[in-house]
């Protein structure tokens, strides 16, 4: 099994990623942190402890990151994930209350009993990872691998022409980790638009997954009218359960080994920059940031595949 920590800011996509996290029989959830990002902290943490609940599962739930790092906090575009986070689903409470520590202790203190062992899975603004980093820089030696949903080498953005929203919401943070050391996969637009769930799939996973089913599905409804009026898909990408597609099937993407760099600032910020190693000699400075590994392309149909075989 692979033991995991889900960093997420739910989300509709991202409840999706959950339910996967919570079914899949070869995945050992240790607990997920919340951010702020889709929504504010306090609906992020409600939704993720209501999404488990409703799977009948308890899971820690270690409340994080309320803004970025640095640059000024802007209010979550409700027209994509809806007030809730949820797509205005109606939502019942959650019962359960979140953990007493932070994101970023509970991030440093399960890597640290498990050393080599957990992968840490971020589909959010990466301000938790950033401040576990902190913390604790030997994580970096601890961690067995970090799959972050974020960026776009040569999609475009979804926030700005060249910025994908995980990493415009907090750049600075997001510098920090994907340059951090750790072994380190980016999932991002190049692969994730690949992939598109369509209704059908959609009404498969509801009839499958109980209360749960139906919350997903009453906020899936809300983020294909996001999708089908914005970008003119019918249906929905399924950005961060991608993230755990490439965990558990990495052979369905396509990636390539190279060094990473974020724009900060400027009409670019958020921008997520790439060099293929052999490429790093154009410019020395290139190969003075770590090499990791990024997702250039996906088999969308296989993916989605993976994504309904396993929620039903
Ligand atoms: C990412 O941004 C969020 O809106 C989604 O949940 C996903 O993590 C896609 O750009
Ligand atoms: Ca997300």
């Amino acid at each position: 099994t692979v033991p995991l920590i889900f960093d997420t800011d739910p989300g509709v996509d991202d409840a999706q990623a959950i339910a996967i996290a919570l079914a899949h029989p070869e995945i050992e959830l240790l607990g997920m942190t919340t951010t702020y990002g889709n929504v504010d902290i306090d609906t992020a943490t409600h939704n993720a402890l209501l999404l488990a609940e409703l799977a009948g599962q308890r899971v820690p739930v270690a409340q994080g990151a309320a803004g970025p790092l640095v640059k000024p906090k802007h209010p979550a575009p409700t027209h994509i994930h809806g007030d809730n986070g949820l797509g205005n689903h109606a939502l019942p409470d959650a019962q359960g209350h979140a953990e007493t520590i932070c994101a970023a202790q509970f991030i440093v203190e399960q890597v640290n009993a498990r050393p080599g062992e957990i992968t840490l899975v971020a589909v959010g603004p990466l301000g938790n990872l950033a401040a576990a980093l902190q913390l604790d820089p030997g994580i970096v030696d601890r961690v067995k691998q970090v799959v972050v949903m974020g960026g776009s080498i040569r999609e475009g953005g979804n926030v700005t022409p060249v910025a994908e929203a995980n990493i415009f919401n907090d750049p600075h943070a997001a510098a920090r980790v994907l340059t951090a050391g750790w072994p380190l996969t980016l999932v991002g637009l190049d692969a994730t638009h690949r992939c598109v769930l369509g209704p059908a799939h959609m009404d498969r996973i509801a009839a499958a997954q109980g209360r749960l089913g139906e919350v997903l599905a009453g906020s899936y409804a809300f983020y294909r009218a996001f999708y089908r009026n914005a970008l003119d898909i019918d249906g929905c990408c399924p950005h961060d359960s991608c993230a755990l597609a490439w965990l558990m099937r990495p052979e369905l993407f396509t990636s390539v080994r190279g060094h990473l760099s974020v724009v900060t600032e400027g009409d670019a910020e958020g921008q997520t920059l790439f060099a293929p190693q052999e490429r790093a000699f154009i410019d020395p400075r290139w190969s003075r940031t770590p090499l990791v590994e990024v997702c250039m392309n996906a088999d969308g149909d296989a993916v989605v595949a993976w994504i309904v075989d396993t929620l039903t």
